[in-house]
């Protein structure tokens, strides 16, 4: 008889279970290292990412209702969550569960970051919910599971083949892997945030926070504030932080006020013209850089093209400035 070469289920899911694990792992460390990320607002915050999706995504209303609220909580939430999906995928702890919560991760983003890409398959979330959706159906198949030890370790051992395993053998199995996935996921998480702290040498520079101007925000800023019919910003506040972003009102696309170095300001749609990411203006580089195929824009020129998979510039939306009281907003 010619042996059977075929590999099982779970040897050929190794691949997808280690790069989804390592992938969402990394992704969170990598949340924790960066002092942009967790940030109320300015470029790379989460709080400027929840604006946008607040104002892009079908989940509007549940991310103005709960996590704009909190954007700094949500920020170590999402992160310690990838963090927990990425090592229960690549240990085998709470396996399942691992991966069905990296599957509600991935399907978030897909209904938040992703939700503006046209068409669908070029964005990566999707991709990602569908490999989780595979690993929680098919289990670790018992193949590189250091949960088994960690039983031995606590006399959990499974009971020889001749005695049943009864359900509460299996909660208490359970239990102990989400216990020790949990604890491991804190110490990396906390471990990170330790890296952290020390500074630059671990993540990127600070980036001074950016007036967000959106439906509840003031032309300031400043929370609470009210603000005159029509305007969408001060000039003064988009001066100091260099960009802000807004809601027009006639399209309903995330759009994006820029200071110039000459001192002008100018606005643009912020829809990436390949396919419907949303630009994030960088302070360094004084451009808009689109996230998701790395399209950049120059606000200083039209917005045109300096890079990327398009060659159309981001449309301009003219400006109305009064210089008296220093508001700006959308002219027509
Ligand atoms: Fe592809 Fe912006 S959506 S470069």
């Amino acid at each position: 008889m010619p042996r059977d070469r075929t590999p099982s289920l779970h040897a050929a899911l190794l691949p997808l279970r280690f790069f989804v694990g390592g992938t969402f792992l990394f992704a969170g460390v990598d949340k924790l290292l960066d002092p942009a990320f967790l940030q109320v607002a300015g470029p790379g915050s989460i709080g400027e990412q929840l604006t946008t999706y607040s104002l892009i995504s079908p989940l509007a209303p549940l991310i103005r209702a709960v996590a704009l609220p909190a954007p700094l909580l949500i920020g170590v939430i999402v992160a310690g969550l990838e963090i927990a999906a990425g090592l229960g995928a690549l240990t085998g702890l709470a396996y399942r569960l691992s991966a069905v919560v990296g599957a509600l991760l991935a399907g978030t983003f897909f209904l938040t970051a992703s939700w503006s890409i046209r068409p669908y398959y070029l964005g990566p979330d999707l991709p990602y919910m569908v490999g989780w959706i595979t690993l929680a159906i098919a289990g670790d198949g018992g193949r590189y599971v250091i949960g088994s030890g960690i039983e031995r370790a606590f006399s959990l051992a499974p009971p020889p083949a001749d005695e049943a395993v009864t359900t509460v053998d299996r909660t208490r199995r359970g239990l102990l892997q989400l216990i020790v996935l949990a604890a491991g996921s804190l110490s990396v998480a906390g471990i990170t945030g330790m890296l952290s702290a020390l500074g630059p040498a671990f993540g990127s520079e600070p980036v001074p926070s950016s007036p967000i101007a959106n439906g509840s925000g003031s032309p300031s800023g400043g929370p609470g504030a009210s603000r005159a019919p029509g305007v969408i910003a001060t000039v003064a506040a988009v001066r100091a932080a260099r960009s802000t972003v807004f809601t027009d009102p006639t399209t309903g696309d995330p759009a994006v006020l820029v200071a110039l170095p000459d001192g002008s300001i100018v606005a643009f749609d912020a829809v990436c013209t390949h396919a419907g990411c949303t630009v994030n203006f960088d302070r360094l580089s004084g451009h808009l850089l689109c996230p998701c195929h790395g399209a950049i824009f120059d606000p200083a020129h039209g917005a045109r093209v300096l890079d990327g998979p398009t060659d159309q510039p981001l449309p301009s939306l003219p400006l109305q400035i009064d210089q008296a009281t220093g508001t700006i907003r959308l002219a027509g």
